[in-house]
C-alpha cells in the first residue's frame, strides 16, 4: 500500500486546525507570532498522522481525533523550540528556518514553547467531539508522556549525558523517554479517540508504537550523520558537536543500522493481529526508517 495520499491528507488536516485556532491576533501578540513561527513550518507531522491512523483503524471518525492530533503538535513543537535553545542544543536551524530564539528571542522562544504547552491541554479539554471520561483519559496520557515520565525525562537525561560514556540500557531509556514517550501517546490517544479501543487493540499498538518510536530517534541519530543541513532543515552533525549520546556513537553505524531493521521488523509484526486494516501503519513504520529528514 502507498499511504503517501493519506498522510498528505492528515497532515493538511492538522495545519488547518492548528491554523484556525491560531490564526487571529491577542492581546500578546508576539508571543502568539512566535508560537505561530514555530507550529507552521514544514513539520512532518507524523505524531499527527499517527492519531488519526490509530483512530481510523479502529473505526473511529476524523473528528473525534482532531483534538488530540493538534494537541500533539502542540507538545512537539514546543519541545524542539526548547530542545534548539542555547541552554540545550544550541541550534540555529529548524525545518529549514532559524530556529524561534533567533528569529525572535530568547525569552519569547521559552515562552512560545510555554504557550504551546499550555494550548495542548487548553485543545483537548475543550473538546467536545468525545465523552468527557475519554478527554480525561488523553489529558493524563499527555501530561505523563510529556512531563518528567516522558519527553522532559528523556531530554534531561540527553542534557546530563553529553560528553559522556553510557550503557545501551541507558540510551534507549533516553530515547524511549524523550522521542518514544509522544509517539506512544500519539498512538494510544487515537486509539481512545475511537471510543472502541478493546485491550487487546491497545496492547497490540502499544507494541508497534514502542518499536517505531525507539526507531524515530535512531533513525535521527544516523541522519545527523549521514544527511546534510539542506535536507535535514537543522544542522547536521549538531549530535556530534554537543559530544551526543546517540545509537551510531555507541554501537557505529552499522550497529545503528541493524537495530533499525530490527526494531521495523518488531513494529510489522507488532499489528499483524489487525491484518490488512493495519496497512497504513505498516507503511508508517518503513516511512519512519526509510524517510530522508
Ligand atoms: C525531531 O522530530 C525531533 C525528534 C524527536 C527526533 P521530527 O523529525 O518529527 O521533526 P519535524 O516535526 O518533522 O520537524
Ligand atoms: C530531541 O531530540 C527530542 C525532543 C524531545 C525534542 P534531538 O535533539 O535529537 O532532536 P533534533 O535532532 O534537534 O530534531
Ligand atoms: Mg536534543
Ligand atoms: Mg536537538
Ligand atoms: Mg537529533
Amino acid at each position: 500500500m502507498d499511504a503517501k495520499p493519506l498522510l498528505q491528507q492528515y497532515q493538511h488536516r492538522v495545519e488547518q486546525h492548528l491554523n484556525t485556532v491560531l490564526n487571529h491576533s491577542s492581546d500578546a501578540d508576539k508571543v502568539r507570532q512566535a508560537m505561530q513561527y514555530s507550529l507552521f513550518n514544514g513539520g512532518k507531522r507524523v505524531r499527527p498522522v499517527l492519531v488519526y491512523m490509530a483512530n481510523q483503524l479502529l473505526d473511529g471518525s476524523l473528528a473525534q481525533a482532531d483534538a488530540a492530533a493538534c494537541a500533539i503538535e502542540c507538545i512537539h513543537s514546543y519541545s524542539l523550540v526548547h530542545d534548539d535553545l542555547p541552554a540545550m542544543d544550541d541550534d540555529e536551524l529548524r525545518r529549514g528556518k532559524p530556529t524561534c530564539h533567533i528569529a525572535f528571542d530568547e525569552a519569547t522562544a521559552i515562552l512560545a514553547g510555554d504557550g504551546l504547552q499550555a494550548l495542548a491541554f487548553q485543545l483537548l479539554a475543550a473538546d467536545n467531539n468525545l465523552p468527557a471520561e475519554i478527554n480525561l483519559r488523553m489529558l493524563q496520557i499527555l501530561a505523563r508522556d510529556s512531563g518528567y515520565q516522558g519527553m522532559v525525562g528523556g531530554q534531561s537525561i540527553d542534557l546530563d549525558n553529553e560528553g559522556k560514556q553510557i550503557s545501551i540500557a541507558q540510551l534507549e531509556l533516553m530515547h524511549r523517554h524523550k522521542t518514544g514517550a509522544l509517539i506512544n501517546a500519539s498512538i494510544e490517544m487515537g486509539a481512545l479517540s475511537s471510543t472502541h479501543a478493546t485491550p487487546a487493540d491497545l496492547q497490540a499498538l502499544n507494541s508497534y508504537s514502542r518499536a517505531i518510536g525507539l526507531a524515530f530517534q535512531v533513525k535521527d541519530d544516523i541522519l545527523d550523520i549521514e544527511s546534510n543541513t539542506e535536507t535535514l532543515g537543522k544542522p547536521q552533525g549538531s549530535d556530534l558537536l554537543h559530544e551526543k549520546s546517540t545509537y551510531p556513537a555507541l554501537l557505529g553505524m552499522a550497529g545503528a543500522k541493524q537495530k533499525l531493521t530490527h526494531l521495523n521488523e518488531q513494529a510489522h509484526a507488532s499489528i499483524d493481529y489487525f491484518k490488512d486494516a493495519a496497512a497504513p501503519l505498516h507503511w508508517l513504520a518503513d516511512y519512519i526508517v526509510e524517510r530522508q529528514y
